[in-house]
């Protein structure tokens, strides 16, 4: 658990953006007309400075911090508060033309030039000194500011180098956990090839051959950049005990294992975009968002989280930019709050002039003012948050059901040839969103945990894919099953150990074979377009119920038979089984199911196992957070359709208009609903104001 939260973090829902006034301090009406209409908007803060380190040390050893006094004395007086960015996200040109070690290098050897951004080499002692010395000026200087209320570390710190420093670090890294060169080469199977290394030196930093490298290579990779964000924390920490730090994630970022540094946190923050295109399947997408929303519950323990970077509108590095859709941004929104964000944040505050992002959506827009669309929803996003202040800070309920994800599991699977590579390459992270939006379809809450949590409290673990796991791991799961509890494994569950290596004596392992009461003889991968027909015959499945992609061959040892497939050369063969083991059950699903099956086989679960479940159509998710004067209970329509639900009698009230809403009530495209807080009421269309007032010089320059 993350320490208890302070205020402001349990006053309200933080409401702000990235900001960035370095980029207009040539014009100071600008930044006067910002604070105005943060005001405006309702907005509480911003994060101030995250490009910003040339601004802030134009030469070596050399500080320019008139400005950010500047800044921080306007927000202070105007009762906002700043999330000031430590710089490191992009390197000054002065730093990385006198030291071009702290530049990344890529897998063919090639270092990055000067340009772009989040492309420094974690190891670099050159760059770990530099932010060092601008994150301790920053603490020194700020630490105690009226204004100051959070440290944002970096910005989305992931991606890896290849440079000599990172490969020497990479060998030391090794030895510490595999000791010797013998035991290496033993646990990576290096006589496979004749990959044998008779010198540490010789170890790659990338070879796509050796499967076992890949995984340690990201194990490596992922500790430099805990241990570089613990460097940036250090300082903060010195001069400024009581403000909490956080780093914001990226989701299901790949090279990081946030599991593990979320210890390093004082507040769990994530940037997310969901590319809502507005299509009939766009609400499975929303559920997908929810998959996020719920692993940053997790990965804060359980507290509140902030989503530290949202657009307010479309982006500008999608194919295709399309607008959001009426609703949609509110209710991308009170989603991330009903799954437990405590702060909602924009990229970006205001768009730039110029740049690789003058495109992307802000609150304001190149007009400059108050007077369009975008700005006026996030007027009313910024009401609405107000009257969800019950819920900042509060605890969040238990599922009934925990959901694995494993960044090592995805790794391993990942770097291994032959099983079918799903479309974005990533499919653990598939399956357990697949998992996850089955459960959720069931009207079923889940929590996301990872590999190694405490079981105790849940009733079912489901664990997708978990490609690798080792002999503990395996053990934990089973007794879990064994004490009473329902474990649900999927296709790809065990083949491999934490090397990378796959387990002897028949999958899955390691003795899950007895656990599972079925032996995974084989695997058939299908082309995209075919699919074989499966059949309940113990769970009601839908008549077109279907495996995709991937299909096992399973013989059972004793499990009970829940569905077979019908088709192929393997027709009549197991599909679904479940073991009883010990006090509890040990369930597996040997194929990729169709989103409606694997939904209906959960319900069947859930009826079971009398899990607390919402009964809704299809698109419709109902949340409920607890807020400081009883449950606040959210209910949202996905669906770009109209759906009618029977709410019963306690009236909710839809957000859009302040409406109450009861008994038999049709949603609308993209509606939300909520119950157990008081709205404040909509303004009558708030006037405009004239441009000059908020501008009193203008800006085309
Ligand atoms: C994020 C990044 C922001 C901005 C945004 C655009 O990944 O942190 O600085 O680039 O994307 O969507």
């Amino acid at each position: 658990m993350k320490p208890p939260l302070r205020t402001p973090f349990c006053e309200r829902i933080l409401y702000g953006a990235d900001y960035n006034p370095d980029q207009w301090l040539h014009d100071p009406a600008v930044l006067r007309a910002d604070i105005e209409l943060m005001k405006r908007v309702k907005a509480t803060s911003a994060s101030v400075g995250i490009f910003a380190w040339t601004a802030l040390e134009p030469e070596p050893g050399v500080f320019t911090f008139d400005w950010l006094d500047a800044t921080m004395d306007r927000f202070a007086e105007a009762g906002l508060v700043v999330f000031l960015a430590t710089p490191s996200g992009s390197k000054p040109m002065w730093l990385s033309e006198r030291h071009p070690e702290v530049r990344r290098v890529g897998r063919d050897g090639r270092r990055d030039s000067s340009g772009g951004r989040h492309n420094h080499c974690p190891t670099s002692p050159v760059y770990r000194a530099a932010v060092s010395r601008i994150n301790r000026e920053l603490a020194r200087r700020y630490g105690r500011h009226p204004a100051l209320a959070l440290w944002h570390v970096g910005n989305e710190l992931n991606g890896e180098c290849h440079c000599p420093a990172c490969k020497t670090a990479f060998h030391d890294w090794l030895r510490q956990r595999h000791g010797d060169l013998a035991s290496l080469n033993h646990a990576w199977c290096t006589s496979f090839w004749n990959h044998t290394f008779t010198d540490w030196s010789q170890i790659p930093t990338h070879d796509p051959s050796i499967d076992a490298l890949a995984v340690d290579w990201l194990r490596f990779v992922n500790d430099q950049h805990i241990s570089f964000l613990k460097n940036e924390i250090a300082p903060l920490r010195e001069f400024s005990p009581a403000v909490p730090c956080t780093t914001n994630f990226m989701g299901t970022c790949r090279g990081t294992d946030y599991w593990r540094w979320a210890g390093v946190l004082d507040r769990i923050s994530n940037d997310i975009y969901p590319l809502h295109a507005d299509r009939e399947d766009s609400w499975q997408k929303s559920l997908d968002a929810d998959f996020t929303h719920s692993l940053m519950r997790g990965l804060a323990g359980g507290s509140s989280w902030m989503l530290m970077e949202c657009a307010p509108s479309s982006v500008n590095w999608s194919s295709v930019n399309k607008l959001k859709r009426p609703g949609v941004h509110l209710q991308e929104v009170l989603q991330a709050v009903a799954n437990g964000a405590d702060a909602i944040h924009y990229f970006q505050w205001r768009k730039s002039r110029g740049g690789y992002e003058k495109f992307h959506g802000a609150v304001v827009d190149h007009e400059g003012g108050a007077g369009s669309r975008v700005f006026r929803e996030c007027a009313e996003v910024g009401r609405v948050l107000r009257s969800l202040a019950p819920v900042a800070g509060q605890p969040l309920g238990r599922a009934p059901v925990a959901l694995v994800y494993d960044w090592e599991a995805r790794w391993a699977l990942e770097a291994s040839a032959g099983p079918k590579k799903s479309p974005s390459g990533d499919r653990h992270t598939e399956a357990c969103m697949e998992h996850f939006r089955a459960l959720r379809r069931a009207g079923v809450e889940v929590d996301i945990v990872p590999v190694d949590a405490d079981l105790s409290g849940y009733s079912v673990v489901v664990t997708p894919a978990l490609f690798a796991l080792d002999g503990p791991t395996a053990k934990r799961l089973s007794d879990f099953a064994a004490a009473g509890g329902a474990w649900i494994a999927t296709y790809l569950t065990g083949y491999v150990d934490e090397h990378n290596r796959c387990w002897r004596g028949g999958f899955p392992g390691p003795g899950l074979r007895e656990v599972f009461g079925l032996w995974n003889e084989e695997v058939d991968y299908l082309h995209d377009d075919e699919s074989v027909r499966i059949e309940g015959a113990c769970i009601d499945l839908p008549g077109h119920a279907c495996g995709r992609d991937i299909v096992e061959r399973l013989h059972t040892e004793g499990a009970r038979v829940l569905a077979t497939v019908e088709s192929e050369f393997y027709a009549g063969a197991p599909i679904i089984l479940r073991n009883q083991w010990r006090l509890g059950s040990a369930t597996y699903v040997g194929a990729r199911l169709d989103d409606e099956s694997c939904a209906a086989l959960y319900a069947s679960i859930a009826a079971e196992l009398d899990l607390p479940r919402a009964k809704l159509p299809a698109g419709v998710v109902r949340k409920v957070r607890a807020g400081a004067d009883g449950p606040v209970e959210f209910l949202f329509n996905y669906t770009r359709n109209a759906v009618t639900v029977d709410l019963g009698e306690d009236a909710f009230l839809r957000v859009a208009d302040g409406r109450p809403c009861r008994g038999k009530t049709t949603l609308r495209p993209y509606d939300s609903l909520v119950k157990g807080v008081v709205l404040s009421p909509t303004p009558s269309q708030p006037p405009v104001p004239p441009r000059h007032e908020l501008h009193p010089s203008p800006l085309l320059g």
